[in-house]
């Protein structure tokens, strides 16, 4: 019997990118010789702050393209801070172009306190274990590279359009279903973060997140301010299960999140649409890192164990998690304050194929 085959598109990226994706395929490798019956063809383009300084662009149509017929991405992160266009915003980044040029509209931000980590928030491993369902095509974001203005003023505007907020709100409730529910209390809960007293667009969110939530009664509905929610996200993070919120908010409380359990470098994220999905580091490229075997591979390899589950191969997915779980519980993997691995990049990875299977 042939294995099963999914093409991946991997693009290694900028900065610390190119060591974190060796990691994940290392990683990868080892888990395909291990479990077999699957394999992930891989595609590699170039894409990034390099690629545009190379080639006037960040990402080729092309490879766009064989993003698009792809079964998943594995992306690395991308930018370098003073790779820029004329207006002072970054060129090497790629959010504006898989993001809403594939309509990957759901930025899936797993936040898990994982064990042995010199985590800020002091809590038990597992008491932490949420995820974050940042809106991914419009919001404030929409604006990308469209604000208007002059020398005195300039405005980017933040939208929020009825079919845009249903389905994400409808994917966080979906997600939600799928889970185990708060660790503080097991219940299935969705809890909607917006700024509703003050901005109508967020007024709106909440509203169009109350009628879809009407059509899941088996899922509790919870509503918290934004600027609530960081001190909660602080303080009682166990009472978390599913939040759902606009573009910007997510990008803002899914990095605090990620901080309060040790550090971006131990944060995955997922990028789906309706078909296409791609998988990468919450985090940037870190460049003052790049190439000294220090950064975390973690949030790669995190990315890697969502890509298998995406692709239908979740025995696969839960090995690599577990995997992840046990270096760190053995002590055979340490994670600095710093949120680097003690040991290194390579020794880490190591670390965590050890504990395969
Ligand atoms: C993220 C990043 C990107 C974003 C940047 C690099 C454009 O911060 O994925 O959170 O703002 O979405
Ligand atoms: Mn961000």
């Amino acid at each position: 019997m042939s294995a099963r085959a999914h093409r991946v598109v991997v693009i290694r990226g900028d900065g610390i990118g190119p060591e974190l994706v060796d990691s994940a395929l290392a990683v990868l490798d080892a888990v395909e010789r291990h479990s077999g019956g699957f394999h992930l063809e891989l595609e590699f383009h170039e894409g990034g702050a390099a690629q545009y300084q190379r080639v006037g662009q960040a990402l080729t149509p092309d490879s766009l393209d064989a993003c698009r017929k792809a079964d998943a991405i594995l992306k690395g992160p991308v930018g370098l801070p003073w790779v820029q266009r004329p207006d002072g915003t970054e060129a090497g980044l790629l959010g504006g172009i898989l993001r809403n040029g594939l309509d990957l509209y759901a930025n899936v931000r797993p936040i898990k306190l994982f064990p042995g980590i010199p985590a800020p928030i002091k809590r038990e491993p597992g008491q932490v274990d949420y995820v974050i369902v940042r809106e991914n095509t419009e919001g404030l974001y929409l604006s990308r590279g469209l604000g208007v203005g002059n020398d005195n003023a300039v405005a980017d505007v933040m939208l929020m359009t009825r079919p845009g907020v249903e389905r994400i709100a409808r994917f966080a409730f979906d997600l939600a279903r799928t889970r185990n529910g708060a660790p503080k209390d097991g219940v299935r809960r969705v809890t909607c973060v917006d700024k509703s007293n003050v901005l109508r667009s967020m007024a709106f969110f909440r509203r169009v997140y109350d009628e879809v939530g009407e059509r899941y009664p088996d899922v509790q509905r919870d509503y918290l301010y934004s600027d609530a929610c960081a001190q909660a996200l602080v303080m009682e993070p166990e009472r978390f299960d599913v939040l759902v919120m606009e573009n910007f908010l997510g990008d803002l409380l899914s990095d605090l999140g990620g901080g309060t359990v040790g550090g971006l470098g131990l944060c995955p994220s997922g990028n789906y649409g309706d078909r296409i999905a791609y998988f990468e580091p919450i985090h940037g490229s870190a460049p003052t890192l790049a190439g000294k075997d220090r950064a975390s591979p973690l949030s790669q390899i995190g990315c890697l164990a969502m890509l298998l589950d995406k692709v239908g191969e979740a025995k696969a997915a839960r090995q690599v998690e577990t995997a992840i779980w046990r270096a760190l519980e053995s002590g055979a993997l340490k994670m600095g304050a710093d949120g680097c691995p003690v040991g290194g990049t390579r020794a880490a990875t190591q670390a965590v194929i050890e504990h395969l299977g």
